[in-house]
This record gives C-alpha cells, sequence and structure tokens, in this order.
C-alpha cells in the first residue's frame, strides 16, 4: 500500500512512501513512488507524534508520583517470573516495568542515567520531565512551535541553575550534622528513614571508608559493603569496621571471640604440590613405606611451622588446607578459614592492612595484618553454610552494614545505598542545597522574573518551565494528604517575601526546611537531564516504526 506523503497533515502512513512530485520538481520527469522499507513499518508524523510521546512519558511519570518525598506510598512490583517487590525507589520500578513505548523508554534512559550518575532523586528528575512534556503539550496545542517551547525551556534551565549553584552552601567532610541530614533526607520515606540512628550510621561508614589515594581523596559508597541478618529485626542493623562472610568454620575451637588478632592471606591451598603427572614409586620393604610416608608427614609439618612462624594468628587462604596442617594449626590455637574467593581476600587485606601472598613459601610476618575483634560462630548445618565469620574493629577504608529483618532487608539496602551516593557526593562535591521542594521554588520563582524581560514566546516556555518546576512542592504535598493548590500558594506568597529556606514538610505543612539538604549536583543534574530529555521528545517529529506498531 502506498500514499502520497504530505508533510503537512498529521498522518499514519504503511508501508513507504516517497513524494510522487519530486520528479516535477527536478525537471518534470515523474519517477513515481519508490518503496525504501517493509511494508509492514509504520511512519506517524507531526504533532499527532509529538503528543503520542508526550502522552506515554506523561503516563510513565503519573506511575511514580505517589511514590515521591518522605510520605510517598510503594509500588507493589508483581514480575513476570512470579518475584514480588514492594518498593518507592524510582530507579527499581523504572528498571521492572517492561516498557516498550518510544516516550515512555527515553523517560526510563533518564531515570537511568541520574541513577548511575548521581543514584537519587531519580523520581524528581522523571516527574519534571514529565511535568516539562505536560506543559510543552499544552503549549503545542494552542499553536506554539515545538522549537519555540524548547528554546524556553533551554533560557529557564539556564536561569535555574545559575540561581541554584548561587544559593548552594558548602559542606565539608567534617560537618557531620550536615552529612547526617543529607543521609536522612535521603533515607526520607525509606524504612530506614524513621530512626535517626540510620543516617547517623551511613556518616560515619562514609568516614571510615574516606581517604587519600593518588588520585585524591577517595569517599566511594562502593567500598561499604552490605549483608543481610535474616534471624534479626532492622533494629538490629549494625556498621562493622570490617566485614562479615559466611564461611564454613572447619573446627569447633576455632569459633569466639578473639581480640587484636593478626592475620595472613595467602592465595593458594595449604597443602603439597600435587603431582599431575603419573608417577610409580616402587618401595622395597615395609621401612621403605614407612620412611615415604614420614617425609609426606614432615612436609606437612614443615609447612604448618612456616605459617606458625609468621606469628598470625588467623590463617585465611583461598583454597583447600591439608587435614594434617589445619590439626597442627588448631592445636596451636590459631583459626584458618578456607576457600574464599579473591574478592573476599582483598577485602580483607584493605580492612586489616595484610598483604595477599601468592604461597606459603613467601609468607613473612611483614605481611600480616591486624583485626581488633574476630568472632566466629558455627551454626547448624543445613544445604548453605550458615557459619558467620566476623572481622571487626579494623582499621583500613573498608566497612559492612549488617542489615537486620527477613522481610525487605533489600529493600533498606536499596534506601541506604542510595542514601549513602548522595552523602558522599555532598561530601566530594562540598556543596548542598534545600530540599522540600523549597529549591525548586526557588528556581521557579526566578525564572519567572527572568521571562517577564523576555518579550516573544518563548517566555510561554519559560514560563512552563517555571510551572514544571512547581510540580514537585505540589507533589510532597500531594503525597502528605493536604490540598496541593493551598500548599503551592502559600509556597509562592512566602517565596515572594524572599523566604528560601521554606518548602513541604515532612507532615505537608509549609515551613523550615533547614534540615532537609540534598547534594546540588542531584538537583542540578536532575534538572538539566530532565531538559534535555523532554527536548529532544519535542524535537521529533516523525516515528518511523519497524514494527507497525
Ligand atoms: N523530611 C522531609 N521533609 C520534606 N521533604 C523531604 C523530606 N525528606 C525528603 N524530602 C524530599 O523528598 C524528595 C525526594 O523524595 P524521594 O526520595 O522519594 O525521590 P527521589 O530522591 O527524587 O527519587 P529516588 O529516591 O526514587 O531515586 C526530595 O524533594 C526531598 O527534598
Ligand atoms: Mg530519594
Amino acid at each position: 500500500m502506498c500514499e502520497i506523503y504530505n508533510p503537512t497533515r498529521s498522518k499514519v502512513h504503511q508501508g513507504v512512501l516517497v513524494r510522487a512530485d519530486w520528479g516535477e520538481v527536478m525537471g518534470g520527469v515523474d519517477s513515481g513512488p519508490v518503496t525504501i522499507v517493509r511494508q509492514e513499518t509504520n511512519i506517524t508524523s507531526g504533532i499527532e507524534v509529538t503528543q503520542k510521546l508526550i502522552h506515554a512519558a506523561k503516563t510513565l511519570a503519573s506511575i511514580l508520583r505517589g511514590t515521591l518525598g518522605p510520605r510517598g506510598l510503594d509500588k507493589g512490583l508483581y514480575k513476570s517470573n512470579g518475584e514480588f517487590a514492594v518498593t518507592s525507589d524510582g530507579a527499581r520500578i523504572l528498571n521492572d516495568l517492561l516498557i516498550k513505548n518510544p516516550g515512555a523508554k527515553l523517560l526510563v534512559s533518564l531515570g537511568k542515567s541520574q541513577e548511575e550518575i548521581i543514584g537519587d532523586g531519580v523520581t524528581s528528575t522523571v516527574l519534571l520531565a514529565g511535568a516539562l512534556l505536560d506543559e510543552a503539550g499544552r503549549l503545542i496545542r494552542k499553536g506554539v512551535h515545538p522549537l519555540t517551547v524548547i528554546d524556553g525551556y533551554l533560557r529557564a534551565a539556564d536561569v535555574a541553575v545559575s540561581v541554584l549553584e548561587k544559593e548552594a552552601i558548602e559542606c565539608s567532610i567534617d560537618d557531620d550534622e550536615m552529612l547526617q541530614h543529607v543521609a536522612s533526607t535521603s533515607l526520607g520515606g525509606r524504612s530506614a528513614g524513621s530512626d535517626t540512628k540510620f543516617a547517623t550510621m551511613l556518616v560515619d561508614a562514609l568516614k571510615q571508608v574516606t581517604h587519600e589515594t593518588e588520585n585524591g581523596t577517595r569517599c566511594d559508597a562502593e567500598d561499604i559493603l552490605f549483608d543481610k541478618l535474616e534471624d534479626s529485626t532492622i533494629g538490629d542493623t549494625r556498621l562493622l569496621s570490617g566485614m562479615f562472610w559466611r564461611k564454613r568454620i572447619p573446627m569447633e575451637q576455632m569459633t569466639g571471640i578473639r581480640k587484636n588478632v593478626k592475620v595472613t592471606l595467602i592465595n593458594c591451598d595449604i597443602k603439597q604440590r600435587e603431582i599431575i603427572r603419573d608417577l610409580e614409586i616402587e618401595l622395597q620393604s615395609a621401612e621403605d613405606l614407612a620412611e615415604f610416608m614420614q617425609i609426606q608427614k614432615q612436609t606437612n609439618v614443615d609447612i604448618a611451622e612456616k605459617i606458625l612462624a609468621t606469628g598470625a594468628d588467623i590463617i585465611c587462604s583461598s583454597g583447600d588446607v591439608e587435614r594434617s596442617i589445619l590439626h597442627q594449626l588448631a592445636v596451636a590455637n590459631k583459626v584458618v578459614i578456607h576457600d574464599l574467593d579473591h574478592k573476599q581476600l582483598i577485602h580483607l587485606a584493605q580492612a586489616s592492612g595484610a598483604t595477599i601472598v601468592d604461597h606459603f613459601n613467601d609468607l613473612s610476618d611483614k605481611d600480616l595484618g591486624l583485626v581488633g575483634h574476630y568472632e566466629g560462630e558455627r551454626w547448624a548445618a543445613t544445604d548453605e553454610v550458615q557459619d558467620r565469620v566476623i572481622f571487626d574493629e579494623c582499621k583500613g577504608p573498608i566497612v559492612t552494614i549488617l542489615v537486620g529483618g527477613a522481610m525487605g532487608a533489600e529493600e533498606t539496602i536499596r534506601g541506604m545505598y542510595d542514601a549513602l551516593r548522595a552523602t558522599s557526593l555532598a561530601i566530594t562535591d562540598g556543596s548542598l542545597l534545600h530540599g522540600g521542594g523549597s529549591s525548586h521554588m526557588l528556581a521557579a520563582k526566578f525564572v519567572i522574573m527572568e521571562s517577564e524581560k523576555v518579550a516573544d514566546r518563548t517566555r510561554l516556555g519559560m514560563e512552563a518551565f517555571a510551572r514544571a518546576l512547581e510540580m514537585i512542592p505540589w507533589m510532597l504535598a500531594a503525597n502528605c494528604g493536604v490540598n496541593p493548590l493551598d500548599a503551592l500558594l502559600e509556597l509562592r506568597s512566602v517565596k515572594s517575601e524572599g523566604k528560601n529556606l521554606i518548602g513541604v514538610r515532612e507532615d505537608g505543612s509549609i515551613g523550615s526546611v533547614k534540615n532537609i539538604l540534598e547534594p546540588a549536583e542531584s538537583l542540578l543534574h536532575g534538572i538539566m537531564a530532565a531538559t534535555e530529555t523532554a527536548n529532544s521528545l519535542l524535537r521529533c517529529d516523525q516515528v518511523i516504526s519497524a514494527r507497525g506498531d
């Protein structure tokens, strides 16, 4: 099926069409329609495309609306594999939705980029992009050209970013109180957000892992490990200055608590070298056999003595340990943990300051590390290894948060991880903005003021941008159950009086948000990324679908 393409008409085309009058333009020879794509290809053009994309993006954003802020509710995600999860984390919701619409997919990519680069603020960013598209859709329906809207959005985003950059307050790694506010703002609405102990714990964890490297100060949430403690409650969550392993403890006498112990890390089996070629040993007498066995035994004794000579109290190995060597080390009151993976060795090396040696022959006391507190616990064996090994009170820059609570521990970890990312960004970037919608309102106020100086239609785009920014405090208020219109009007009025630290508080009232702090980069990146995504959708005036939908 072929039709003539009329760019002025908004229409869905099937198959491929090319202008019949091109021939006329090119000298009066009409070469007729030419097919360049498959018959089932669908081409949607003009304003219809923009409106369809906008509608899809808005619909996606509306899924996240109810989750925003400390009083946002969770979503239950029932996946195709039968798994059920409850979460309010924007990144997780977007990740688990099987989106096929191109407009909605762009918003999913926006959320992913915010999550990857910042680690928090996904919901706000996607909502802002949805609001920008919603406002743009209204202007386009009234006859404003999409490029005019884009120009207005770009101007407004510049104003918003420069206002917020000026408004940002400084923060350093020593500002414990401020950092705790950043952590608790990010935790708001999550299971770990209810208790200030978690924010304090996250700041402590980050401070412990922050250290100087050749490339400058490193403060990275990746250096904080998480593990779950199923048989406890969320209140039992604690920070270990070291690590937690679920590893078989080979002997009962290796359990219990030991203080200030030296560890050695060996990256091989602790046993005699295996003979891999076929070998025949001819023994003439029973004495020869006894001598042969004795040599074998002595070699094992030598290996054990070599290890004991280092003065190590805990021997960790990535491989297997010969039974007689294990026994000899146990008799000497040493602890042996074996079959560790390389990552575990690296982590303990970082925590204790030990050096990993590739063979026990190379061991020396200089390679030992120090652990302040060792705790080994043997549990009744099941199919899984239940024994627990704790290394605590280590001096190195790696820590573990043990999260309690059988139900929802994963969601707690996710919330804590986001908060760690936000707080580490606050430490490395050193600048903060106030949350609760106050920064968005401030930016909106300045965008409106700036738009009043603009005499052309770009002004409409700027005003639309300001309204989109106001959607954040609107949703925060709505999710608290208060009337969002009243909240917004009150906020506009206080902002006009120059009260910048006023926003939507946790109970929905309009008041001081002095202690609601977010890394400035999270808001700025969110605003810029949402603007870019909205603009790239608005630039699109034709969708060519090879799938025919
Ligand atoms: N105690 C609080 N009072 C008022 N507003 C708060 C409070 N805590 C957090 N907020 C606000 O809630 C918003 C963040 O909510 P939320 O964490 O649900 O979404 P997000 O950070 O944008 O996305 P996500 O966490 O899903 O990546 C921010 O605007 C923040 O300022
Ligand atoms: Mg958040």
